[in-house]
Formats: C-alpha cells, sequence, structure tokens
C-alpha cells in the first residue's frame, strides 16, 4: 500500500462512515474484556460472539481473578455451543497463572503489556498477542485474521502468500500513528468490502493502491476445501431405574477432543446388540471429522459393555446442566 497520507485518510473516513463501533469489545478499554473478545474470536463469527458469548461470559466472569476461581465445569458451561473448547481450557488456564502471579505481588492480576509475555500464556499465538496489544494497548503492531490476509493478498496481488509474506505486507502497511483505528478499519474492511465474492471495489478506499484490484477474486487463490471424513459410530444411553427416573451412564471426556466435556458411552456401530432400543439419530460436524450416530437406550442388565470405572449416573436434568457438546444437545432433544 503506498504509505501516503490520504490513502489512510481515505481508509479512516470510510471507518468513520462504515465502521462496526458499536461492537462492544471497541466500546471497552478493559484488556481482559479485550483479551476474551479475541480468543472467542478467534474460530467464531463477529455475529455469534455478539449475539450469545461475549456478554453472558463476562457477566458471570467479570475479572481476570473471577476467570481464575472459577470451577472447569462453569466455563466450559458458559462456552457451550461455541465450540472449539480448548480456548476456554486455555483461558482458564491463562487467567489462573495471571492471578497466582499477582497474588504473589500482593497486586490484581492484570493483562501483561508486551508481546512477548502474551505469547508466554496459554492460548495466545502471535495474532491474538497483536490484537490485544493493538485494542487494549495501542502498540504499533499489525493484527491478523482471515479478513485481514485476504485484504493484505488482493492489496499486493499475492495469489498464495506464506504466512512470512503477509506479515511483511501487515507491517509495511501499518498506520503506525493510529494503529488502533487502522487495525479495526482494516478488519472492517475485509467484512464490508473486500468481502471473499464480489468485493465492492467501487466503494473501497484503498482501491487506488490495491494491486489486485482488476481481478480481486484471484487473491488469495482459494484453497479447496477438503470434505470431513464421516465417523459413524453409535451411542448408548445406558440406564438404571428405567421405569422411574432413569440415571444414565455419563463420562467426562479426559482426552484432548472435547476435553472436559460430558458425554454419553460411544462404541463402533457393531458393538449394539439386540436389547438397545434404537430412538434416532444425530449428525454433527467438528472441526475435523463429520459425526453420524445412532442413538439407543440400553437397560444397565442388558447392556453387553464394559463400563469405565469413572463413570457417573446422571438424570436428563442432571444431565443438561453439565458442560456437553452439540451431539449431547441433540440427543437430549430426542429424549425428551
Ligand atoms: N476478529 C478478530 N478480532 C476482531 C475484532 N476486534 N473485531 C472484529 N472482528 C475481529
Amino acid at each position: 500500500m503506498h504509505k501516503q497520507k490520504n490513502v489512510y485518510q481515505n481508509l479512516y473516513e470510510w471507518y468513520r462512515a462504515n465502521g462496526r463501533h458499536e461492537l462492544p469489545w471497541r466500546q471497552t478499554d478493559n484488556p481482559y474484556h479485550i483479551w476474551v473478545s479475541e480468543i472467542m474470536l478467534q474460530q467464531t463469527q463477529v455475529k455469534t460472539v455478539l449475539e450469545r458469548f461475549y456478554h453472558p461470559f463476562l457477566s458471570q466472569f467479570p475479572t481476570i481473578e473471577a476467570l481464575a476461581a472459577a470451577d472447569d465445569d462453569a466455563v466450559r458451561k458458559r462456552w457451550q455451543g461455541l465450540g472449539y473448547y480448548r480456548r476456554a481450557a486455555n483461558l482458564h488456564k491463562a487467567a489462573g497463572q495471571l492471578a497466582d502471579q499477582a497474588t504473589a505481588k500482593g497486586k490484581p492480576a492484570t493483562v501483561p503489556r508486551d508481546v512477548a509475555a502474551l505469547m508466554a500464556l496459554p492460548g495466545i499465538g502471535r495474532n491474538t498477542a497483536h490484537a490485544i496489544a493493538a485494542f487494549a494497548f495501542h502498540d504499533a503492531l499489525p493484527v491478523m485474521e482471515a479478513n485481514l490476509k485476504r485484504v493484505l493478498a488482493r492489496l499486493y496481488a499475492y495469489e498464495n502468500p506464506s504466512e512470512n509474506e503477509l506479515w511483511h505486507a501487515a507491517e509495511q502497511s501499518l498506520d503506525r500513528a493510529q494503529p488502533y483505528h487502522y487495525n479495526q478499519a482494516m478488519m472492517d474492511l475485509g467484512a464490508l468490502i473486500c468481502t471473499p465474492k464480489a468485493p465492492d471495489c467501487v466503494r473501497c478506499p484503498l482501491a487506488v493502491s490495491c494491486k489486485g484490484r482488476n481481478s480481486p477474486e484471484r487473491y488469495p487463490i482459494k484453497k479447496r476445501r477438503q470434505k470431513l471424513p464421516i465417523r459413524k459410530r453409535a451411542i448408548l444411553l445406558v440406564c438404571r431405574n428405567k421405569n422411574s427416573k432413569p440415571d444414565y451412564a455419563v463420562i467426562r471426556r479426559e482426552g484432548a477432543f472435547l476435553h472436559g466435556l460430558y458425554g454419553f458411552i460411544e462404541v463402533k456401530p457393531e458393538v449394539v446388540s439386540v436389547p438397545a432400543q434404537f430412538i434416532g439419530n444425530v449428525k454433527q460436524a467438528y472441526s475435523h471429522f463429520t459425526l453420524e450416530a445412532d442413538i439407543f437406550v440400553v437397560e444397565a442388565s442388558k447392556a453387553d459393555i464394559m463400563l469405565p470405572e469413572t463413570v457417573l449416573w446422571r438424570n436428563l436434568d442432571e444431565f443438561e446442566r453439565l458442560p456437553h457438546s452439540g451431539a449431547e444437545t441433540k440427543i437430549l432433544k430426542l429424549m425428551r
């Protein structure tokens, strides 16, 4: 981008008139709130974060100390539906670290001021560290997220830019005098003008200095989305006291996938035997596969499987209050 003053001025003029100034993480200078927003926005659209997650999370955990003191289940329950649950676990762990450090010094917990210290926290990579530093502390650092990557690829006519090329382009075009406004404006430009399909170059304030202007949809070249593999499973609701209010066998997942979320007993479909009663099926897309599961209810005394030692017995109301993923939400619907 030509670093002429009027290019930035055009950008800010456009931003003043069209930017998403009302986003709540732009209405605050609380670094913890900005950090939470950036973690939520890593893999989730603005609309979802705004409408269902940002405010409830901060009402329940208004400070770093409050988040640090919360139990794992409460944090995951607040994250339920947002997906990529490792984000919640890392945020919680990072809050714990900051609260411990602060207690040792006898001070309130604060978000670290510099990028290296931010990146030392779980769940914060370079993109997020820059975003927190730029938005909470107004540091002169470029932000990099999906929209901005596309804007940069077009500005510099990169068909297939490497991360390094993008960072280089980002450093080159950054307005060091007004990094906060520059970064927010560039993100909005990506979201509102320089969209993946049919970008509105006629209204674009950066058009004069855009190398990709004549054929913006060429930049960057789209990678073909791999179709997600399908994982077929059976989910067994193994129950006790079938005739009164039944309890079901529930496990807390301990592996990397959906860590800390509760679920029912999952088996390969061929393991299911006759006494199990089929009640329906559910489909759920995760980041790296799509789950297709047939759901069965079976009495514990008739089930031909070994339950893990850590099994918990919970009725459906109790289960509903535990953090769980989208597949279990669908199963609960089938059972009601
Ligand atoms: N995506 C990542 N950070 C964002 C922000 N601060 N505003 C809008 N979208 C974003």
